[in-house]
């Protein structure tokens, strides 16, 4: 177990100031003062501004974030035929709608070809339903509705994610040393994804995302998701009937997203 200490002037902050913590009940400032320890306990304090990653107690690493109460407290009525765009707005987590449209700001401020930027837009919103091995589910999610090179990208980012290149100027995260330690080195799956997607002529639609990821650069403040409208319009095939009711390959991951409260 890592030597825990508590950093006052944060957890004050996100308690919401002095005042804020002279109102609040003893118990909730136990409750408190205990989530910061057990994230600081499964990440290490020099992780703790990692929202997208993070998990509540009682949750294990893996589970989707909107499985997780203390991340998505609550789930807003969806439409009967739901867009991309509503589950932007009224499904997802803050943390992976923040992160995605930081990365897709990033794309369309440097220009990057359409494609890239959708990519970079939906790269981690899996993320909401699983994180383990998330660029696999997460290009069978997508898989029905764009163009096969953003499937193809989506699917290899999480391999090239532990891979520098100095060609185009990738370096591994620093966040890596801190989730997964000093001296990790990636499972064999991952290095054979990596080897293989390296030699692969849609190499850079993957290195792309990991350039547009968020980790690589200081991102603004995110974007409201209606700014991608046109690219979203031009680049997703949105199904009719709404996405989890066009009876696709990954509709019933979406109906999954729709309603993660369903017992069975
Ligand atoms: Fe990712
Ligand atoms: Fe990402």
């Amino acid at each position: 177990m890592p030597d825990l200490t508590i950093n006052r002037r944060a957890l004050l902050t996100k308690l919401g100031g002095a005042s804020a913590i002279a109102v609040l009940p003893a118990e909730a400032l136990a409750d408190a003062l205990e989530h910061e320890l057990m994230d600081q306990a499964t990440y290490g304090p020099e992780c703790s501004e990692i929202d997208i990653i993070k998990v509540g107690r009682d949750v294990r690493r893996g589970a989707g974030q909107l499985f997780d109460k203390t991340i998505v407290p609550e789930l807003y009525k969806m439409p009967e035929r739901p867009t991309l765009i509503d589950f932007f707005k009224l499904r997802f987590s803050e943390p992976t709608v923040s992160h995605c449209l930081k990365s897709a700001a990033h794309a369309l401020n440097q220009g990057q070809p359409e494609r890239n930027i959708m990519a970079s837009l939906v790269h981690d919103i899996v993320i909401n339903l699983i994180k383990t091995d998330h660029a696999w589910w997460g290009a069978d999610l997508i898989a029905p509705y764009v163009d096969e090179r953003i499937t193809w990208g989506v699917r290899h980012h999480q391999a090239l994610r532990f891979y520098a290149d100095a060609e185009t100027g990738y370096e591994y995260p620093e966040l890596y040393r801190c989730v997964f330690g000093k001296d990790f080195a990636p499972e064999a799956y991952i290095q054979n994804a990596y080897s293989q997607a390296r030699g692969h002529r849609w190499y850079m639609e993957a290195r792309m995302i990991t350039l547009n990821d968020t980790y690589g650069f200081t991102p603004g403040p995110a974007p409201d998701i209606d700014q991608f409208t046109d690219i979203i319009a031009r680049n997703w095939r949105q199904p009719e009937e709404g996405l989890g009711f066009d009876n696709s390959p990954s509709a019933h991951m979406w109906r999954t997203l729709l309603n993660p409260e369903r017992p069975l």
